[in-house]
């Protein structure tokens, strides 16, 4: 199936069975390897992205069923020009071994992205969660992403 993907504000063509999940089109067609697998079965939200503002787990969206524009952790801030999420992330420490963390930044709240959110979204409590000591410090930086706004 030949398709054009927006991703991150670029068209990018790719040419993959209908049923490749988005997921593995991302890191191997396109080269974003910052969207990470860990489980594949929508547990863990490691593979989090974006589909016109909506956080989904791209290990279980087949390529046939991409419905709008795609944003990565790759389509966030960059060096000296981060999103709120990012800059919060890093004033409170949150990464251990920070498998899971382009997951979460995408999944959380961004007042500073141009598609407001669902009023819904909240981050996701991966297994890990129940031991890993990011836990306090990613509850830490969500509200203030929330409540910061745009320049
Ligand atoms: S790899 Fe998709 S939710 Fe875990």
């Amino acid at each position: 199936m030949a398709v054009s993907l927006t991703i991150n504000g670029k068209v990018h063509d790719v040419d993959l069975p209908d049923n490749v999940p988005l997921l593995w089109v991302l890191r191997d067609a396109i080269g974003l390897t910052g969207t990470k697998f860990g489980c594949g079965v929508a547990a863990c939200g490691a593979c989090t992205v974006q589909i016109d503002g909506q956080a989904v787990r791209s290990c279980q969206v087949a390529l046939a069923d991409v419905w709008g524009e795609v944003t990565t952790i790759e389509g966030l801030g960059q060096p000296g020009n981060l999103a709120v999420i990012q800059q919060a992330w890093i004033d409170h420490q949150v990464a251990q071994c920070g498998y899971c963390q382009s997951g979460q930044i995408i999944e959380s709240p961004q007042p500073c992205w141009p598609k407001p959110l669902p009023p819904r979204m909240t981050i996701s409590t991966p297994p890990c969660r129940a031991t890993c000591a990011a836990a306090e410090p990613i509850r830490a930086s969500v509200p203030r992403s929330r409540t910061r706004r745009c320049v």
